[in-house]
């Protein structure tokens, strides 16, 4: 666990911010109940097959399957309420006006917590869109006012007759262009980026801090274990972030 100086590096780092962005993975909404995707036995790909459900090809295959594999998603977040870690970004706010938070995670609990302004990576779990697009890309349809005059799993669109889809970003798919392109826009012109519970493995979202570090910012990482961005972290943070992130704010609050 990471002890009580390296917090006062890293909120020493954060006092000197102007331009702070904080990029966040799976492992900050952990603490709400929400499975991350890569922990050993728990996470998502420990226990299912992406490729199984979670590619347009395995919805093309089998979309009862992948639509009731992301309701039980869906109700897992609807029961999730913001854990400290999310508060504590949110509070973060406070003293960085132009606070950026950009997550990969299809859960809302940032925006829960109170930040605003979130760029969501891979989309939102609680939306759904034609799988076809076929008003234009996304095409969102609100399944809770479709009448369905049949039991049919995934709805179909009422526009086109294709079946709903989640609003995620699938294995295969390209990012939103807006969201990336946000996003790659706050890693250039960030002094420091905090990155949050992340394993770093999935491109483009991996590569904002490599890109934010090219161009000078400082990185804070905070993760009970080591990951493929804690080679370029400037300080690396060891735990949980519902308890390291309210220390972090704690320690900056002490000195602001
Ligand atoms: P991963 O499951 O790959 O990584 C989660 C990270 O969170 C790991 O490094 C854990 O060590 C860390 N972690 C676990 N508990 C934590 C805690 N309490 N506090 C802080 N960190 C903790 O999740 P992501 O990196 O978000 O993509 O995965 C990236 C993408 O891969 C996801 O967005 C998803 C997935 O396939 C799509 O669905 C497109």
């Amino acid at each position: 666990m990471t002890d009580e100086n390296l917090i006062q590096q890293a909120a020493a780092i954060l006092r000197l911010a102007h331009h702070l962005a904080v990029l966040t993975g799976a492992g900050v909404s952990k603490e709400s109940g929400v499975p991350t995707f890569r922990d050993a036995q728990e996470g998502l790909w420990a226990k299912y097959n992406a490729e199984e459900l979670a590619t347009p090809m395995a919805f093309e295959r089998s979309p009862k399957l992948v639509w009731d594999w992301y309701e039980y998603r869906r109700e897992l977040v609807r029961q999730a309420k913001p854990n400290p870690g999310h508060v504590a970004l949110a509070h973060l706010g406070q003293y960085f006006p132009a606070l950026r938070v950009i997550t990969q995670n299809v859960d809302d609990l940032h925006e829960q917590a109170g930040s605003h302004n979130v760029i969501h990576l891979h989309g939102n779990l609680a939306r759904s869109k034609c799988s076809a697009n076929c008003q234009g890309d996304p095409t969102l349809i609100d399944v809770a006012r479709l009448t369905l005059d049949s039991d049919e799993v995934p709805p179909r669109c009422p526009h086109c007759g294709a079946y709903v889809r989640p609003d995620v970003v699938w294995f295969h798919e390209i990012l939103p262009a807006d969201a990336i392109q946000d996003a790659t826009l706050v890693a250039r012109l960030c002094d420091v980026m905090l990155v949050v519970g992340t394993s770093g493995l999935v491109h483009p979202a991996a590569s904002l801090p490599q890109i934010a570090k090219q161009r000078g910012a400082k990185i804070i990482e905070v993760n009970p274990v080591d990951s493929a961005i804690t080679p370029l972290a400037d300080i690396k943070l060891d735990g949980p972030s519902g308890l390291i992130i309210p220390q972090l704010v704690e320690a900056l609050e002490a000195n602001a």
